[in-house]
């Protein structure tokens, strides 16, 4: 195991604004450590209005890349020199890849996400109905993961119905044989909705850690057995949403393997070096606690 930091130590990190409990450095440092990379994973917690500068610096402090995190990954694409195509069309990035000075955005979040759906969930999404809880940054990863694979019907429900239509906007013309139906975070229409889905996705941050008590849904008896219930969130490892599709007879899934299998791709972008996603989970696991 490599511990010393060297003058050929290459930097990456993560840009947030409330990263304390963020995972990502313990995930990226085991990884370094475990293979002898000669690679440091930092924490950068940045204020709003020093990104601008904070990306720049990418550049100048010839770090070699970063990830991307709350509440950043949409606006920090107006900073960068490059947007791959998928990251484009969803609007947000997740990782930045410096190349000798010029950076390019990515999102991994959507092969995160696609792969413990159908690795850790064995979920077929073609030809499927979802309903997806909230339309931020995740969301549109989301959607665009379940887009991508041929899904036949999304239903997107946001507090902000405004943000949902951008989702529906930006995307559907992309895949123009999937249906994406936008609705307020309203029980009538949910229950109808979720009565006929196979899956269904909070995306939101409802639940999270310290406000384990909230949870997205009015109620509890819109879960069914014939759901696939996930929660992007892993702070709690089980929140109350979670708990109660669990009640129901639905099988869930939380976040931590989308946030591992993500980090994955990221560190491969910046390293050329791709561990194994399952390897790498159950290592988090056993640390974090958190299965
Ligand atoms: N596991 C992973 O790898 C992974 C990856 C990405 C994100 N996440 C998690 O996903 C969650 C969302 O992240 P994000 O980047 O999409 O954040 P975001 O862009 O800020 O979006 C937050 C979403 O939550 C909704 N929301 C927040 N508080 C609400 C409330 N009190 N009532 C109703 N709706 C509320 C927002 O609705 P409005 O639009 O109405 O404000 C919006 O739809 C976070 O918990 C994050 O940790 C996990």
């Amino acid at each position: 195991m490599k511990k010393e930091i060297n003058g050929k130590t290459k930097i990456i990190g993560i840009i947030g604004k409330n990263i304390e409990n963020s995972l990502s450095p313990l995930i990226h440092n085991q990884i370094i450590l475990k293979h002898s990379l000669n690679f440091c994973y930092l924490p950068f917690q940045v204020a709003e209005t020093d990104l601008c500068k904070v990306i720049q610096g990418i550049k100048a402090l010839n770090i070699r890349g970063v990830n991307i995190t709350f509440p950043y990954k949409e606006k920090a694409i107006k900073f960068l020199d490059e947007v791959e195509e998928s990251a484009r069309r969803i609007g947000a990035v997740n990782t930045i890849v410096n190349n000798k000075g010029a950076l390019t955005g990515y999102n991994t979040d959507v092969i995160g996400f696609k792969k413990s759906l159908q690795e850790d969930g064995k979920f077929v999404i073609k030809e499927k109905k979802a309903v997806i809880l909230g339309a931020g940054g995740a969301a549109r990863a989301v959607v665009y993961a379940l887009l991508e694979e041929g899904i036949k019907e999304i239903c997107i429900f946001n507090r902000t119905l405004e943000k949902a239509k951008k989702i529906k906007q930006d995307l559907s013309s992309f895949f123009p044989k999937s249906r994406i139906i936008v609705f307020p975070l309203e029980e009538e229409d949910l229950k109808d909705k979720i009565e006929k889905a196979h899956l269904l996705v909070n995306t939101t941050s409802i639940g999270m850690a310290p406000r384990v008590d909230n949870t997205p849904l009015p109620d509890e008896k819109l879960f069914h057995p014939n759901l696939l219930v996930y929660d992007l969130i892993y702070h709690p490892a089980k929140t109350l949403f979670l708990k109660q599709a669990e009640r129901a007879g639905a099988k869930i899934i939380n976040g931590l393997p989308m946030l591992v299998y993500q980090g994955m791709e990221s560190f491969y972008l910046w390293t050329g070096f791709k561990p194994e996603g399952e390897e790498v989970l159950e290592m988090i696991e056993k640390i974090t606690q958190i299965a």
